[in-house]
């Protein structure tokens, strides 16, 4: 497979009144015009955060006033810990107190937590309101921008309180992710192999000869890399936009594991990224023991993610832990925890049906000890 991603290139997600486009390409943000063509009126809230208004809220703001835009900067706090109720109220009390309309189009300009949380305002200030998603992380490039889920964190558990929700465009600027620290360019890539592992063994393959092209950034590799994620997130959402026939479900693979991490450690500490790295072993491990995967696959999965900088094992909170963490997934259903194992490489599925003691096994050879 050789990267034939064009500088710019544009994707559909396919949801009847609800689709919408998907731009990617390299130095869109400096695009004021198109943008502004999916403002039904000339009148936005910027939502972003005290590390990226700097970097390129400012310059947006700036140009979209220049374009006779009325610009409402929105400046959070920056990190996981923040996708909480109090972020959210700073948004509602920053759109009450400038009297924002239902017109006012809100711009998510940043990661997937700004995606989140600003899609989760969105679909609830006065019942709805227009939505941009402008990710600049590799992991809301690839995934989170895209589908229309949008949340906050409660104590108990991650992404618990939210709504699905999507929004008029997706503009992805590939040039911001030169500003990307290394740490979440790799944990964006652990997304990135996953769509690999659920439904796209070519893809997969692709990603083991080119793991160091992306870990350097090379334009190509990455441009490829990112359009072909969309192209996969945009098919699932259009198979199965609220999660209800299994379909979508699969993109969470590890993630049952990975929220456990997450939530486990104290949201921030580890980046929901490696989290779900470490849990796509646990997976593929837990795959194994129910005689789906062979050893060498699950070494596959294991070497490209070290490749890539990943964690391949899990922080000691002990089995007994995970199981009372993992409770608490949304993929629980009637009581019963859900998996999303391998039946071969590149084909995922969900699955009720694993018992208690492989788990525990599972969970306990992943365990990272010094
Ligand atoms: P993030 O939003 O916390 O961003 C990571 C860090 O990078 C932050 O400090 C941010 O300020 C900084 N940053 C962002 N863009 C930058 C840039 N271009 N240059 C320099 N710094 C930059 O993390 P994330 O990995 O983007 O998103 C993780 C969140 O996404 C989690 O809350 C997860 O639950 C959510 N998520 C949602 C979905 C979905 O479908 N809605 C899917 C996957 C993940
Ligand atoms: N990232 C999981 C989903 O969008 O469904």
């Amino acid at each position: 497979m050789s990267p034939r991603a064009h500088p710019q290139t544009t994707l559909h997600v396919s949801l009847g009144e609800r689709s919408y486009p998907i731009l990617i390409g390299e130095s869109l943000l400096a695009d004021t015009a198109t943008l502004a063509s999916f403002l039904p009126a000339p009148r936005v809230a910027l939502v972003t955060n005290d590390t990226l208004y700097p970097l390129y809220g400012e310059a947006l703001a700036a140009a979209l006033r220049q374009h006779g835009v009325h610009v409402l900067p929105i400046c959070l706090p920056d990190g996981e810990q923040f996708k909480d109720w109090p972020a959210l109220n700073q948004i509602f009390d920053a759109l009450l107190e400038h009297a924002c309309d239902r017109k006012t189009t809100l711009i998510a300009l940043g990661g997937g937590v700004i995606g989140d949380i600003t899609g989760f305002a969105a679909a609830t200030y006065q019942r709805g309101v227009p939505l941009i998603q402008i990710p600049t992380t590799l992991l809301a490039q690839v995934d989170s921008s895209v589908g229309g889920k949008t949340a906050i964190n409660h104590p108990r558990g991650k992404n618990m309180i939210g709504a699905f929700y999507q929004p008029q465009a997706v503009i992805a600027d590939t040039a911001t992710l030169t500003t990307l620290p290394p740490r979440e360019l790799a944990a964006g890539l652990a997304e990135v192999i996953k769509y690999g592992l659920i439904r796209d063994l070519p893809f997969f393959e692709w990603l083991e000869t080119n793991i160091d092209a992306l870990n350097a950034r090379d334009p190509a590799a990455m441009a490829f890399a990112i359009q072909r994620s969309c192209e996969n997130k945009a098919a699932v959402v259009a198979a199965d936009e609220r999660e209800e026939t299994g379909v979508r479900a699969l993109l969470n693979l590890g993630h049952t594991f990975g929220h456990a991490i997450e939530s486990g450690m104290g949201y921030g500490k580890w980046l929901h990224g490696e989290a779900v790295a470490a849990g796509m072993v646990v997976a593929a491990r837990l795959s194994q023991s129910m005689g789906l995967l062979r050893a060498d696959d699950v070494g596959r999965v294991v070497s490209v993610l070290e490749r890539a900088h990943l964690p391949v094992s899990i922080p000691d909170l002990g089995a007994g832990r995970y199981l009372e963490l993992m409770g608490h997934d949304k993929k629980v259903e009637g009581g019963k925890l859900r998996f999303i194992l391998m039946r071969e490489m590149g084909k995922a599925f969900l699955t009720a049906d694993v018992a208690q003691d492989v788990l525990e096994t599972a969970l306990e050879q992943s365990i990272h000890r010094d």
